[in-house]
């Protein structure tokens, strides 16, 4: 009789949601990974969330970036401004400014050195893109790390259609890494309505 437990886990997924799953059998990158996922995604713009990346906002970060392509109907980029000696950990845009939050992309290079990056706006793991996207990962050939990158195929994308890159409004936590995850875990923590008094003691 977990009642209340077994209600909180339903309610993570709505009554009228089909979970589907798509394994990536081989190790050929993020670009690779998102192709896979086709089959299921069809003639259609889709989100690509990197889960890794943990995204806190007010207003959640994908429903920020759901908006500006109800304005844009064009790939958007979640992107935030990073210390130039980071610019190797990210794809890096660059392009001109639209507006406060809104940048028009010209390009995108996946993990620029610092003296070579073209800006410091770097790509969240968070994407919604067009399906022109997945013509555009069958054709590159392997990028950085010998790996399909996605940052290479939204350069290709960009050469058929606009792409806006969004600098969101929230907090990210780079779970992939050590340091983030702990952040996360401290952050989050002490903010927990159930045990965040206890846990900042
Ligand atoms: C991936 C993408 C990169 C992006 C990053 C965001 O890199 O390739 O363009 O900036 O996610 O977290 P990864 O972190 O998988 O190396």
């Amino acid at each position: 009789h977990k009642d209340e437990l077994l209600a909180l886990v339903r309610s993570v997924q709505p009554d009228d949601m089909v979970c589907a799953y798509v394994r990536q059998n081989r190790m050929l990158g993020l670009g690779h990974a998102v192709l896979c996922a086709e089959p299921l995604v069809g003639n259609e713009p889709f989100a690509v969330l990197l889960a890794d990346d943990l995204m806190v906002g007010n207003t959640p970060i994908m429903q920020q970036m759901v908006q500006q392509f109800a304005h844009w109907r064009s790939s958007i980029l979640a992107v935030q401004d990073v210390p130039r000696e980071h610019t190797q950990r990210y794809g890096v845009v660059s392009g001109s400014v639209v507006n406060d939050g809104v940048v028009d992309v010209t390009g995108i290079v996946e993990k620029p050195a610092p003296d070579v990056a073209p800006s410091t706006l770097a790509v969240a793991g968070r994407y919604i893109l067009t399906p022109g996207i997945f013509q555009e990962l069958e054709r590159i050939p392997r990028g950085v790390g010998g790996e399909i990158q996605l940052t290479d195929g939204i350069a290709q994308l960009l050469r058929h259609e606009k792409v806006f890159a969004y600098r969101y409004e929230g907090v990210r936590y780079d779970c992939g890494s050590k340091l983030g995850f702990l952040q996360a875990t401290v952050d989050l923590g002490v903010q927990h309505p159930e045990v965040g008094h206890e846990f900042a003691q």
